[in-house]
């Protein structure tokens, strides 16, 4: 297939999936929908699930098909779970497992995580999950990483006071050492090469590690932080309360099969910060 009819079929795929999922207007929020409930999901949750809504609501970006969110959301029925992806077919499988298992608990979104502030109102989330964020790992995508400080400044708009926090997990170890460049934190010893899970090629160039990013540590604290999540008997500790505890999601399920590392933060919300000029 050319480069056009490539885009074309995908183009046309999607707005067939786009067209699908308005029929599902319930559970699935499309492009400009998904900014409809800003500041007022804590009510369409309350219609939806009951008096037994426990005012709760976890956000999980990157959702893709929604297999794992609704796997984790079955088992707490009075707290909302909203996911999203920008792919419109995942979705849309996603919104057939939500309508065939009956749960009222979930809703989907198609849209783009850099929009978080648009489909949340300030204070709206308990917890934004980001498990296995896209890689962008070659040198001229690395500027497309999610976790960056926009979309970190975003997401502290949107998070609780109190206790509130963002979840990130990848298989990246570039993705890892940019966050960890971005808090300031120093790099696990596997990363010193020459190591047996690391190679030379998963690392980044040193010049393009991010500086250790001001503005992001004044809006988060680094709670936990693990460069084997399932093998650090602390980090699952530390989450063993979590809805997620215990869950693998589809991504992760490949890396543990190989058994390669999965890294993992816990980014705590702290107070509003002062904002200087120019910020
Ligand atoms: C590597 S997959 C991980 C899927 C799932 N979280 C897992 O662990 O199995 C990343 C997912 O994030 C979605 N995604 C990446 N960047 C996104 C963005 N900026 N906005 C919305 N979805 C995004 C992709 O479409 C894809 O489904």
């Amino acid at each position: 297939m050319s480069g056009v009819t490539a885009m074309a079929a995908k183009k046309f795929s999607r707005s067939v999936y786009a067209a699908k999922l308005r029929e599902w207007g319930e559970i699935a929020f499309v492009d400009e929908a998904a900014f409809q409930h800003r500041g007022k999901w804590g009510e369409l949750f309350r219609q939806r699930i009951g008096a037994g809504f426990e005012r709760r609501m976890i956000f999980e970006v990157g959702c893709f098909d929604a297999v794992y969110l609704c796997r984790i959301a079955a088992r707490y029925p009075q707290v909302g779970f909203i996911g999203l992806d920008w792919k419109c077919k995942a979705i849309y499988e996603g919104v057939q497992r939500i309508a065939q298992s009956g749960l009222r608990n979930v809703v989907l979104l198609r849209g783009r995580a850099q929009e978080v502030s648009r489909i949340f109102g300030e204070g709206e989330v308990d917890e934004v999950w980001v498990f296995h964020p896209d890689p962008c790992d070659r040198p001229a995508e690395l500027k497309n990483r999610l976790i960056a400080e926009p979309f970190l400044t975003e997401v502290h708009s949107v998070l609780r006071e109190g206790d509130s926090n963002l979840f990130l997990k990848t298989d990246h170890p570039s993705y890892y050492q940019w966050v960890l460049g971005l808090l300031g934190l120093p790099e696990p010893t596997s990363f010193q090469l020459p190591s047996p899970g690391v190679r030379s090629r998963d690392l980044m160039r040193l010049e393009d590690i991010p500086p250790r990013n001001e503005a992001v540590l004044r809006r988060f604290e680094v709670v936990t932080n693990s460069s084997d999540f399932w093998n650090d008997p602390a980090a699952l500790a530390a989450v063993e309360a979590r809805y997620f505890a215990g869950e693998v999601t589809l991504f992760e399920s490949r890396f543990i099969r190989k058994k390669l590392p999965i890294y993992f933060l816990q980014l705590g919300r702290r107070a509003t910060p002062f904002v200087g000029v120019g910020e």
